[in-house]
């Protein structure tokens, strides 16, 4: 037998966008801007920023196991029983606990191709049949994904806003959709960037969905500004949150994590900058990738994806924008070749990315 499974072997490492201090040390220069990872522009949360630097003295304890506090305000919050809330490592390590709880045997999967790397990295170190099915206009094709369901699907999963699209499914699509849906398989809908798209009148928030088999994923690294902390929530039926909590590692998230949660949840008016700073930017984004006749998709998140004619021309994007010192997301390790994603930074960091676009289209006869 085999040290490491084959569809382990098979793996390769994650490449997360290009750190700023990366670039700088590869290409000597000093101004640098990144819009490549969907990150706030804002910096943390500064709330949360005060309640981890006020609990660094009480480190050396570990943190609550089960998260009482920031469950009981998250449960307050969104109106369930704390019995239906689950606390992780980023909603990212909520999804590897849900593999690890859930998945048996000939267990199969289903979600959209080239949707979130995140859940793609998990579905293949599960080693588990994943019918991945293509998306319809830069959006998840529901219809497309219900015919595949069988005997042996377990978990389906829909990253609701999509990244790396930025596109949402609609509540009639959605609830459609269930009906499709057998009880015996669970629903993962991953919400990383609600905050951005709950304004939308035809968006699915999930909280009105609480079936037995829809579990909801939410995140601190986007409105909040936490990526680096690393805290994310979910809510799910009591039955699957006790197994839930059974499997995931005792003492995530930490102590410094689990603070911060919670004071961010008090931060209302870091929520609400946060979220005009990204309307403002997505106008001006928009209005001049229209004068440029960029195409983008349209994008309920606080990213905006353009698509270009070619691979080719993607590349030269990317790397000229990166030598005049702005990062963004070339999406061909996502398989979309031809596509670029750009965060929505704060006016400035826009401002750069505009001009040196313009500047690389005009260079280099783009
Ligand atoms: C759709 C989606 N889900 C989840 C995540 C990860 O969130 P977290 O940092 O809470 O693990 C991201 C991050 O980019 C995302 O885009």
């Amino acid at each position: 037998m085999p040290l490491v499974p084959s569809y382990i072997k098979q793996l390769s490492n994650y490449k997360p966008g290009k750190p700023i201090d990366e670039v700088k040390r590869e290409l000597g220069i000093d101004n640098i801007i990144k819009l490549a990872s969907n990150e706030n522009p804002l910096g943390p949360s500064p709330k949360a920023k005060q309640a981890m630097e006020s609990i660094l003295r009480k480190v050396h304890r570990y943190p609550d196991a089960s998260g009482y506090e920031l469950r009981n305000k998250l449960s307050v919050k969104f109106n369930v029983n704390i019995n239906n809330v689950v606390l992780g490592a980023g909603s990212e390590g909520i999804m590897s606990t849900i593999m690890r709880t859930f998945l048996l045997n000939d267990d199969e999967l289903i979600s959209a191709e080239n949707s979130f790397i995140g859940f793609k990295v998990l579905a293949k170190a599960s080693g588990k049949k994943t019918k991945w099915v293509p998306m319809k206009d830069n959006r998840y094709d529901l219809n497309a994904m219900a015919k595949q369901i069988n005997d042996y699907t377990k978990i389906i999963y829909i990253a609701n806003p999509d990244n790396p699209m930025g596109t949402y499914i609609t509540k009639n699509e959605f609830e459609e959709f269930y009906s499709y849906v057998p009880d015996r398989v669970l629903i993962i809908l991953d919400e990383a960037y609600f905050e951005y798209a709950c304004d939308k009148k035809d968006y699915p928030d999930s909280m009105y969905y609480r079936y037995n088999n829809v579990i909801t994923l939410r995140s601190f690294s986007k409105a909040y500004g936490l990526g680096g902390v690393r805290i994310g929530y979910g809510f799910a039926h009591d039955d699957l949150i006790s197994n839930l909590m059974k499997v995931k590692v005792p003492f995530e998230p930490s102590m410094i994590a689990q603070v911060a949660g919670y004071a961010a949840l008090e931060d209302s008016n870091f929520l609400k900058k946060t979220i005009e700073i990204n309307k403002a930017g997505s106008k001006y984004l928009k209005n001049e990738l229209d004068t440029l006749r960029i195409s983008y998709i349209p994008s309920a998140t606080n990213f905006i994806t353009i698509f270009l004619e070619s691979e080719n021309k993607a590349k030269k994007i990317v790397d000229r924008l990166m030598k005049n010192g702005v990062i963004v997301r070339h999406l061909d390790s996502f398989g979309w070749p031809n596509y670029i994603r750009i965060s929505i930074g704060i006016e400035e960091e826009n401002k750069r990315f505009i001009s040196t676009l313009k500047k690389c289209y005009e260079q280099y006869k783009l």
